[in-house]
């Protein structure tokens, strides 16, 4: 079969086509022919090493993709040859091969339905950000309606995912992107302020506007040099899930910054969710999109040959997720 994939964990550049043996489906799994694929800043954190996971090589990326059942292993019930699924959660693409190529075996446990009305492409590259936006957003527990949350990098895969999910949850919503395009379609999708966190007035103009309230948690996909400044903008209790760095190391802060308002700061780990986590995650996630009508939000789709050109796109900020048509 095709596949994209790496005989070295050396970066996104090493990425080969070519052809490698298709896979046979071992004891609860499913062999999946690949219709869309997702991609993720994990896939390209995975290959640079940067990621604590140690795949046999070569090794196929992609963590997120749809498509049909072709081959069914022993001990499986309740799905069938030509069935449609999606990927869950789980290790495909991380410690066993992943959806950048025509078929992947998936254990059934690391599967979910289409959600009735999507398109295939929505369907492939919804499961690890939405799952991912909804544990930054309950980590803490049930935030009061109308609570503020302020999303950082939300325009991409995960802002957009937090975006449409607070604005479900009923939250006000603060959104940052650094582009003035996709901060008009952040208000688009609900976000009542959107500012541009390059400009250095950033965090008065915000002030000023939620006065006398102030932010109650933070969903940083950034990190860098944006995260004291985020932290500078919340309230007393204010909260901090922190989800990526897509900027870098922080830049010392005064700790102190944390001390009077009773702030905290907390990891979110979508691989850590076991699998009954991650499905009861899906169901909420499910139930809050129906609220509002409110469906994944799909970049670009590009050729299964230019998956180093959607991580170009991917690299440059995109307004949601990229996705590549593996089945064509
Ligand atoms: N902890 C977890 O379990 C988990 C799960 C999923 C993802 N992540 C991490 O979360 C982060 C976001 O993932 P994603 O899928 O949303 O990424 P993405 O789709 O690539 O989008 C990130 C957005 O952040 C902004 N951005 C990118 N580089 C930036 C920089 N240097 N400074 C400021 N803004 C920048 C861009 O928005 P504008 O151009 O509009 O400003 C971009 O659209 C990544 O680090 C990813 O690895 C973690």
């Amino acid at each position: 079969m095709r596949a994209w994939f790496l005989d070295e964990l050396t970066g996104i550049g090493a990425l080969r086509l070519g052809e490698i043996p298709e896979p046979t489906p071992q004891a609860g799994e499913v062999v999946l022919q690949i219709h869309y694929a997702a991609l993720n800043p994990a896939d390209r954190y995975l290959a640079e090493r940067q990621y604590p996971a140690k795949p046999a090589l070569p090794h196929v990326l992609g963590r997120d993709g749809m498509g049909t059942v072709v081959a069914v292993g022993p001990d499986v019930t309740g799905i069938a040859v030509g069935d449609r699924r999606l990927v869950l959660r789980g290790d495909v693409g991380v410690e066993r091969a992943g959806t950048f190529a025509g078929y992947v075996a998936v254990p059934v446990e690391s599967l979910a339905e289409i959600p009735r009305g999507w398109e295939e492409p929505e369907s492939a590259c919804a499961t690890l950000v939405y799952l991912t936006s909804y544990q930054a957003l309950t980590m803490w527990g049930a935030l009061p309606p109308s609570s503020v949350a302020l999303v950082t990098g939300a325009s991409g895969g995960v802002g957009v995912a937090s975006v449409q999910l607070a604005v479900a949850m009923g939250l006000f919503v603060v959104a940052l992107s650094r582009s003035e395009e996709k901060r008009e379609r952040l208000r688009q999708l609900g976000a009542s302020i959107c500012l541009d966190p390059g400009q250095p007035g950033w965090r008065t103009a915000l002030k000023k506007t939620l006065a006398p309230r102030r932010v109650d948690l933070a969903i940083d996909n950034i990190g860098g040099a944006l995260l004291p400044e985020v932290i500078e903008t919340l309230g007393d209790a204010g909260k901090v899930s922190l989800v990526g760095r897509l900027a870098g190391p922080v830049p010392s802060f005064n700790t102190a910054a944390l001390f009077f308002r009773r702030i905290r700061l907390g990891g979110v780990a979508v691989g850590a969710n076991t699998n009954a986590e991650s499905r009861a995650g899906w169901q909420e996630v499910l139930l809050l999109l129906a609220r509002t009508n409110a469906r994944p939000l799909v970049d670009s789709v590009l050729p299964f040959d230019q998956l180093p050109q959607a991580f170009a796109r991917m690299a440059a900020g995109p307004m949601g997720k990229v996705v590549i048509n593996v089945k064509e």
